[in-house]
């Protein structure tokens, strides 16, 4: 099948209540390719009353998915993982076409999000309470779970459907219904997903999708709705602060997935190769474009050059191109406005002293390309080596020590992930306890996992997706105090 069948049949209108419906207003929204500029599809753009009625339907739901038995949603979920798996190709190609990364990378993150429907299909039926004597010996205590209840799930463009599955796939184990509200810049994935999820037999109501350009018109009066209990946010930590605020008023329960300013060290003792093969990877794959991309590159001062030239090389080899050519290993970025902000901390950075080792240059021509690029000599404090890049630029810097390196890659107000490259096992578990870190890849440039708690500590967010941590995010905790039965 071709790219534009495929996207010929991609559903463009709401998904509310089972129903694939237009906007209350009937109004679009167009849908680009960044690699060329074109618009590929025109989506409906959900209005306020929109998304009450999704959550009106997801409302109307809950009681029902709740009181499904667990093996029920099992069978569920674990159909949603065949079908998507079934699909494979089709959602890469509709991954790669509104959201830019090369197919093989699209593959990738279909298998990825897929991972977290057979995930939770197993958590489903294995989760369980608990019963206990009371220290004292005399009552008995019981703790049970039940669903937190509707939930607005509200993902960014980045993986459009490994963030939704890692999401929508934790709410249905436990119970709840959902508003599904995926990024304007990239819909099409989600709402295919929608329909995958129809066929695998989710009821009427228990998922719902709003694609909207006014993203806080929508959510803020679901936010503040009384049915509504419970926000998961993937997204910058600006947006998410805004999130956590317009929560305090129905005191929802919160999962947020924010920003990351990763550190990537590189010790004297590493496996350079390794190093190299890992840095590639924590840079370049989504194209930069993820919280956990490496955003700091700190390499001990004795391997820095030699880490430098190789990793220059490296990067001066990758394929640039449209994400639909089979040779293309780095797609463009999102669009001008991100583009604009990478370019503008390279420009800044080189101005501040930074030396620019490869890229760093807009090529003329159609699409949002940026190219690899290396910077190195970069002025402590500069604004490159504070905020999130977003693309596929690698600032090196030097350490002298152990105790250095931990003390600058600490030197954030995010705490999402740090990579170390090392073999000493003992310099591991000194790392593992004073970094400050959610997450901690060893001689690895990836850590994401389904079977993992994916999250951040200080501004990198709050609560954890994935693991045996995911599902709890959408239970609540009951228990029940039994008086002492051998009494009387
Ligand atoms: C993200 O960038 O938000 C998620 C990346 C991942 O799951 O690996």
């Amino acid at each position: 099948m071709s790219v534009l069948t495929i996207l010929d049949s991609v559903p463009t209108r709401l998904f509310i209540g089972g129903q694939w419906v237009q906007a209350s207003d009937s109004a679009t929204f167009p849908v680009v390719n960044p690699a060329t500029g074109k618009v590929i599809a025109e989506v409906a753009d959900a209005t306020a009353a929109d998304g009450e009625a999704a959550l009106t339907a997801a409302a109307n739901a809950q009681k029902a998915w709740a009181a499904t038995s667990p093996r029920e949603r099992a069978n569920i979920l674990a159909k949603a993982f065949d079908l998507v798996i079934e699909h494979r190709d089709e959602l890469a190609a509709i991954i790669t076409a509104e959201m830019g990364k090369p197919f093989a990378e699209s593959v990738a993150e279909v298998n990825y999000g897929a991972e977290f429907l057979r995930w939770f299909a197993e958590e489903t039926t294995h989760f369980a309470g608990r019963y206990s004597v009371a220290p004292d010996g005399r009552n008995r205590l019981m703790v049970h779970h039940r669903p937190v209840g509707p939930s607005l799930l509200i993902t960014p463009w980045n993986f459009p459907l490994a963030m939704a599955t890692r999401k929508v796939a934790p709410a249905l184990a436990a119970g709840c219904t959902s508003v599904l509200k995926p990024a304007a810049l990239t819909p099409l994935t989600a709402l295919r997903f929608a329909e995958l999820l129809q066929d695998a037999g989710v009821p009427a109501g228990v998922v719902n999708v709003v694609p909207t350009t006014q993203p806080g018109e929508l959510t803020g009066p679901l936010l503040r709705d009384e049915r509504l209990r419970k926000v998961s946010f993937t997204g910058s930590t600006a947006v998410g602060r805004a999130i956590i605020r317009d929560s305090a008023e129905q005191v929802l329960r919160v999962s947020m997935e924010l920003g990351g300013n990763a550190p990537f060290l590189v010790f004297e003792d590493a496996d350079l190769d390794a190093a190299i093969e890992g840095a590639m990877v924590a840079k370049l794959r989504n194209g930069g474009e993820a919280c956990v991309a490496a955003n700091r590159f700190l390499i001990h001062e004795s391997i820095a050059e030699q880490f430098t030239s190789r990793l220059v090389k490296r990067m001066n080899e990758v394929t640039m191109g449209d994400g639909a050519q089979p040779e293309t290993q780095l797609g463009p970025l999102i669009d001008e406005k991100s583009r604009t902000k990478v370019h503008s901390l390279v420009e800044s950075a080189v101005l501040a002293g930074a030396t620019l080792r490869t890229g760093g240059e807009i090529l003329p021509g159609e699409g949002y390309f940026y190219p690899a690029t290396v910077l190195t000599d970069i002025p402590a404090g500069a604004q490159i080596l504070r905020e999130e890049i977003f693309g596929p630029v690698a600032p090196i810097t030097t350490f002298r020590s152990e105790e250095e390196a931990v003390s600058l890659a600490n030197n954030s107000e995010y705490g999402l992930v740090c990579f170390a490259y090392t073999k000493d096992l003992n310099r591991t578990l000194r790392l593992a306890e004073s970094l400050e870190t959610g997450m901690l890849g060893i001689n690895t440039g990836v850590v994401s996992n389904p079977a993992a708690p994916f999250g951040g500590v200080k501004q990198s967010g709050l609560g954890r997706e994935g693991g045996a941590e995911g599902i709890l995010e959408y239970l609540e905790t009951v228990y029940v105090g039994i008086s002492d039965p051998n009494e009387r």
